[in-house]
């Protein structure tokens, strides 16, 4: 009893406080973050997960692995042409086999990697969504599950955004990582949600998606978005029930707010949909 009173004293002295912060706060890379909280949250041990950014889209590309299983399979989401060198080094540096790249939608603000990947890493399959109508190795419906090792993808239709969009979301098992994860594309964004006016999109049918397919999974459910212009990287369901400034409103307010953004025509979408559609391959001579 004395023994740990001197101790509890002991740790609360200045020095080893500054000396906790410092292992906790100096090191500022997404990186390191990303590694605190896979090992110091109730993620599953199994999972390996990095939060990657391409900065010119504001693009996140998540990748995930089995790092239990001897292969240490592993996926990518919405991954982008121009950091697929970076993605694949890192997949190497960490002795990954990539298996899956998948998008969760027909992106209209940069070229897919997936197609790149596949000239450099021939046995990557690429995933979408069937409803996208986009060219894919393998197409995925809602109910789908997408596996790599012990860990599994949910697939959840949340059209609106455009027409194939779909939500990847971790196991409810025990055995998957908990909390669970859902990577909502342009679904949901960190207090916003993707423009509804391109691509088959639609406000009446986001909303329906949203509440339905994203709101209904439990709060504690880690929202992580294919894009975000602020800064943010990760939020929860409970928070964007809460504090989204557009879908906390009724169905008629939200819809009001979509046909009033008066948003400028997507500088990239004529170039992005189009290659997109055939998985990035448009303009890889490998395509031709
Ligand atoms: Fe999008």
């Amino acid at each position: 009893m004395t023994h740990c009173t001197r101790l509890q004293r002991l740790l609360l002295q200045p020095k080893f406080l500054l000396y906790s912060k410092s292992r906790l706060l100096l090191p500022s890379s997404r990186t390191f973050l990303r590694s605190v909280m896979t090992s110091s949250s109730s993620f599953s041990s199994k999972l390996l997960f990095r939060q990657l950014f391409e900065k010119e889209s504001s693009t996140y590309t998540y990748l995930l692995a089995d790092v239990s299983h001897p292969d240490k399979p592993a996926l990518l989401i919405d991954p982008v042409d121009k950091t697929v060198d970076r993605d694949l080094n890192l997949i190497n540096e960490l002795g990954l086999k990539l298996i899956y790249a998948m998008n969760t939608h027909v992106h209209a603000d940069h070229v897919t990697g997936t197609g790149l990947l596949k000239t450099k890493a021939p046995s990557v399959k690429s995933v979408i969504s069937k409803a996208s109508g986009a060219k894919a190795d393998v197409f995925v419906e809602p109910g789908d599950k997408v596996s790599i090792g012990d860990l599994y993808l949910e697939v959840r239709a949340t059209p609106g955004h455009t027409a194939g969009c779909v939500t990847y979301v971790t196991g409810e098992e025990a055995d998957q990582p908990q909390p669970r994860m859902a990577f909502t594309g342009d679904a949901v964004l960190i207090r916003g949600c993707g423009r509804t006016d391109f691509q088959g999109g639609s406000s009446d049918q986001l909303y329906e998606s949203v509440h339905s397919q994203i709101f209904t999974l439990p709060k504690d459910t880690l929202i992580y978005p294919a894009h975000d212009y602020k800064g943010f990287e990760v939020s929860t369901v409970g928070e964007e029930l809460q504090n989204n400034p557009r879908l906390t409103k009724d169905k008629e307010t939200f819809k009001s707010i979509m046909s009033n953004l008066n948003l400028a025509y997507p500088k990239m979408i004529d170039v992005a949909v189009p290659a997109n559609m055939v998985c990035g391959l448009q303009d890889l001579p490998s395509a031709i």
